[in-house]
């Protein structure tokens, strides 16, 4: 099947790779044909190294429209800046196009519920490569605490910060403004969390945060704007089976960050990317519980993501990174937005049918302002 990327930027290469690990393999499930960025230079570059990993050189275009109407392509994988996601969307599904979204599904949740709209509207499949729950580990850690392993899941904590020094993060401005990036890294980062956390253990019921914006100016030295996404934010959630959870997510960290994820059970606690430790002290390895857990499953998350979405296409199978479940995880992410804005907890099922929204508002506001000419914050 012919497949193509639009975008070619930070996150592309790692597609390939994904590609390269399923070749390897001998599972060669999409041929990448063509590949497109406004940025030719871009576009002309990861072509070559396209060529490089996996033999043959694809088509470079500038205008994914154009790429659109000239190759015949069955799918394609839309690499580029969350703001543009659920147009870039539509018009591959009216192309009759189906679709590998990248995380967020969406900048923000009423255009992840267009998107999946959309895609029942034009028959096409819509998958989510969200990294987070796919790949041998990440399976293998869902599997074994959905089968038990450490028991009734009674609480998780989550922290992520990290320095940026007054800079960028992924060397990108967008990301720091809500009008393109939907949010700052609650939601550029935090969907991966938000999307484990309810791939673990289920829906999260309620949500209760405070964010703020610390740093009010950013700078590479060429580029310096004022961010208008926040850059810190502390939150508390509840699952619908009643466990709890306690997550950080900051870019404002200064000298020092701070990592790691702890699930605890009633019979023990799993470390992601470490190891397991029962009541009785015992310790298990990843490497053990992926033998356990997911023997058949593909070790990189973006190869996963590929099996997935060619499985989807051709035996309607339902993928584990499903659109429904980014539309979810970017629905918890929201509440958490929301919350914050105005001061009380928020239900996620209030933001997944558009109830609340007072946060969303502010978002389509800046989109709208971007979209009108004028000054814009990048100095
Ligand atoms: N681990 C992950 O799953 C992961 C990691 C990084 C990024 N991402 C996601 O991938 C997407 C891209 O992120 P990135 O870090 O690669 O961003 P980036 O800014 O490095 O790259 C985006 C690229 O898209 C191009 N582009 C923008 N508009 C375009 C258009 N209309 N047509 C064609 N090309 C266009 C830009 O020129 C740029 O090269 C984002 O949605 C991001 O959330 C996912």
């Amino acid at each position: 099947m012919k497949l193509g990327f639009i975008g070619c930027g930070v996150i592309s290469v790692a597609h390939v790779e994904g590609l390269e690990a399923l070749k390897r393999n001998g599972q060669e499930t999409f041929e990448l044909s063509a590949v497109c960025d406004i940025q030719q230079e871009r576009a002309e570059q990861f072509a070559l190294e396209v060529e490089k990993r996996l033999g043959k050189r694809p088509s470079v275009y500038t205008d994914y429209r154009l790429m659109l109407a000239k190759e015949r392509l069955d799918a394609v994988s839309v690499l580029i800046n969350h703001d543009f996601h659920h147009t870039v969307a539509e018009d591959c599904f009216a192309s009759g196009v189906h679709v590998q979204m990248q995380k967020p599904l969406a900048i923000s949740p009423s255009f992840g519920r267009k998107m999946i709209a959309d895609a029942k509207k034009y028959n096409r499949v819509i998958t989510l490569s969200e990294p987070s729950v796919l790949g041998a580990e990440n399976v293998a850690v869902a599997r074994a605490v959905k089968e038990g392993l450490i028991g009734r899941v009674t609480f998780i904590i989550d922290y992520a910060t990290v320095t940026l020094n007054r800079g960028f993060f992924a060397g990108t401005p967008w990301r720091h403004m809500k009008g393109q990036a939907g949010a700052g890294w609650i939601n550029d980062h935090g969907v991966h969390r938000t999307h484990f956390f309810t791939e673990i253990n289920g829906s999260i019921d309620e949500v209760f945060a405070y964010t703020e914006i610390f740093e009010k100016e950013l700078s590479n030295g060429y580029v310096t704007m004022n961010p208008t996404a926040e850059d810190t934010a502390v939150t508390v959630f509840k699952f619908a089976n009643g466990g709890l959870g306690h997550w950080m997510c900051a870019t404002s960290a200064h000298g020092e960050g701070t990592g790691g994820v702890w699930i605890y059970g009633s019979k023990g606690c799993l470390r992601p990317g470490q190891h397991v430790t029962l009541l009785d002290g015992k310790k298990i390895l990843m490497t053990e519980l992926i033998d356990r857990f997911a023997p058949d499953i593909v070790e990189h998350p973006f190869a996963h993501s590929y099996v997935e979405l060619w499985e989807a296409i051709n035996e309607n199978k339902a993928p584990i990174s499903s659109a429904e479940r980014g539309l979810e995880a970017l629905g918890v992410v929201f509440a958490a937005l929301e919350s914050s804005t105005i001061g009380q907890p928020v239900k996620v099922q209030d933001i997944l049918n558009g109830k609340k929204q007072a946060y969303e508002d502010t978002v389509l506001k800046e989109m709208k302002s971007i979209l009108t000419p004028g000054p814009r914050s990048f100095k």
